[in-house]
């Protein structure tokens, strides 16, 4: 199936900038968080992103009005049900991604990805909360995302070959190189100083 909506859980930092890329590479994007408020001011942080774009002659103002109705902005998780691939970038715990992958799963088709951005806790442990842990991935993307090219894809013990082999090629998609890390919890320990992740 060709991935054409992203949905996106958790409008925070990591949230504008995945959205925000999508955007700019020709998705649709459904972004989600709790709070209108909170939405308000994703919108306002990924619009900034793409008038620095158009500042630098990158894309025009009628390019950026185009990626900017490709955002649609929700509080409500059954909006998820249109996504081809989703995205969660939302508060590193372990209760709040559970019930969110519990959530999606049975909002979401059963052949959409679920995948996660978490820096910390274990892609096996995410998937297993799921009936579908072979469509269940780590897709970690670096901050500042818009700035960043690195995407680590992350397999769980059951994560399939063939979601892997689509989140690669999302990510590549979005403009991102990627590469194979490997899933176990609290990985960062040995992140080197200085860089961009908590
Ligand atoms: N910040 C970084 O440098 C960085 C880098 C790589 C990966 N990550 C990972 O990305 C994820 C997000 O990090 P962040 O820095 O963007 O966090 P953040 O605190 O900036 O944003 C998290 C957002 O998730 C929202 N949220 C919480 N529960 C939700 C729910 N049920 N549905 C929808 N939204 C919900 C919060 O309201 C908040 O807006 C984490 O897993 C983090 O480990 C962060």
């Amino acid at each position: 199936m060709e991935i054409k909506t992203i949905g996106v859980v958790g409008a925070g930092t990591m949230g504008q900038g995945i959205a925000q890329v999508a955007i700019q590479n020709g998705f649709r994007v459904i972004l989600r968080d709790l709070e209108d408020r909170l939405l308000q001011h994703a919108r306002a942080r990924i619009e900034k992103g793409l008038d620095r774009l158009v500042e630098s002659g990158k894309i025009s103002e009628g390019q950026k009005a185009e990626m900017m109705k490709m955002l649609i902005t929700t509080t409500g998780m059954p909006d998820m049900k249109n996504a081809d691939f989703v995205v969660e970038a939302a508060t590193e715990e372990y209760a709040v991604k559970k019930a969110i992958f519990q959530e999606l799963e049975k909002i979401c088709r059963p052949n959409t990805i679920l995948a996660t951005n978490t820096s910390s806790i274990s892609i096996t442990k995410i998937g297993a909360t799921t009936k579908r842990p072979e469509k269940v991935i780590g897709m970690h993307f670096m901050n500042p995302v818009p700035l960043l090219q690195l995407v680590e894809v992350i397999r769980g013990v059951e994560t399939a070959a063939e979601t892997a082999a689509a989140t690669h090629d999302l990510a590549k998609r979005l403009g991102k190189t990627t590469v194979e890390a490997k899933d176990f919890p609290g990985f960062l320990a040995n992140w080197p100083t200085g860089s961009s992740c908590p």
